[in-house]
């Protein structure tokens, strides 16, 4: 078996954390239609950072059309994983992974909830899970996570994790006032995990 393969054979499946269901969805009519119908009453606002995140392009859907392409892309990526996160199995957020074989390196490459399941410490719930996966069955060497600077509430997540500032991609998001925006690079080593 290759390490792609472990890879997926870990991580492309039903992931269950204490209070969460983290789902691979196959890209069907139902499907999108259950997360369009959830992501529709959203408010874009509330996701500025990642619609105007120029270097990781990951922002939300805007019909049901388009949720559906974008099911059928994560679905079918060669070196990534996406989840549907349910909680009392209700539709409330998004995480996609990728693997670099090569460098042993996983990469939480977007992720977000809808507004009323911020704060509740969820996203720290699904990032601890995916440590322990990476780190302990795939032995990964390294998990990296990225924001925009301006995202507090992202950095501090990633920052609470234990995760190391490796560097700034500078100005490298132009926001819709015409100004730029640092982008954060983050990471935390096999030596480092639970330290
Ligand atoms: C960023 C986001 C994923 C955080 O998810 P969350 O489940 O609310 O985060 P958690 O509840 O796990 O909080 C983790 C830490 O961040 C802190 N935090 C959460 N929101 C915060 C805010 N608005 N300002 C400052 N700190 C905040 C929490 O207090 C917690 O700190 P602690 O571990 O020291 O107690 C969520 O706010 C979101 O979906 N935002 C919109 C989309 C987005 O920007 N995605 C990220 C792209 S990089």
């Amino acid at each position: 078996m290759t390490y792609m393969e472990k890879f997926f054979e870990i991580f492309k499946q039903n992931i269950k954390t204490e209070r969460l269901e983290m789902r691979i969805l196959a890209p069907t009519p139902e499907n999108a239609k259950i997360i369009w119908d959830v992501l529709k009453n959203e408010n874009p606002d509330d996701f500025k950072y990642m619609w105007y995140s120029v270097s990781h392009k990951s922002h939300l859907t805007e019909s049901v059309e388009e949720t559906m392409e974008r099911m059928k892309l994560d679905y079918e990526s060669k070196n990534g994983c996406t989840y549907y996160i349910f909680n009392d199995n209700k539709f409330i957020g998004y995480m996609r992974i990728h693997f670099w074989a090569e460098s042993r390196t996983l990469q939480c490459a977007s992720v977000w909830f809808i507004k009323s399941a911020w704060g509740k410490g969820f996203n720290t719930e699904i990032h601890n899970k995916l440590e322990d996966l990476a780190f302990n069955k795939l032995h990964v060497n390294r998990i990296c996570r990225q924001t925009m600077a301006g995202n507090l509430a992202s950095k501090k997540s990633i920052e609470s994790g234990g995760y190391h500032l490796d560097g700034i991609d500078r100005q490298s998001n132009r926001m819709p006032d015409g100004t730029f925006m640092d982008h954060l690079m983050f990471s935390k080593l096999l030596c480092e995990y639970n330290k």
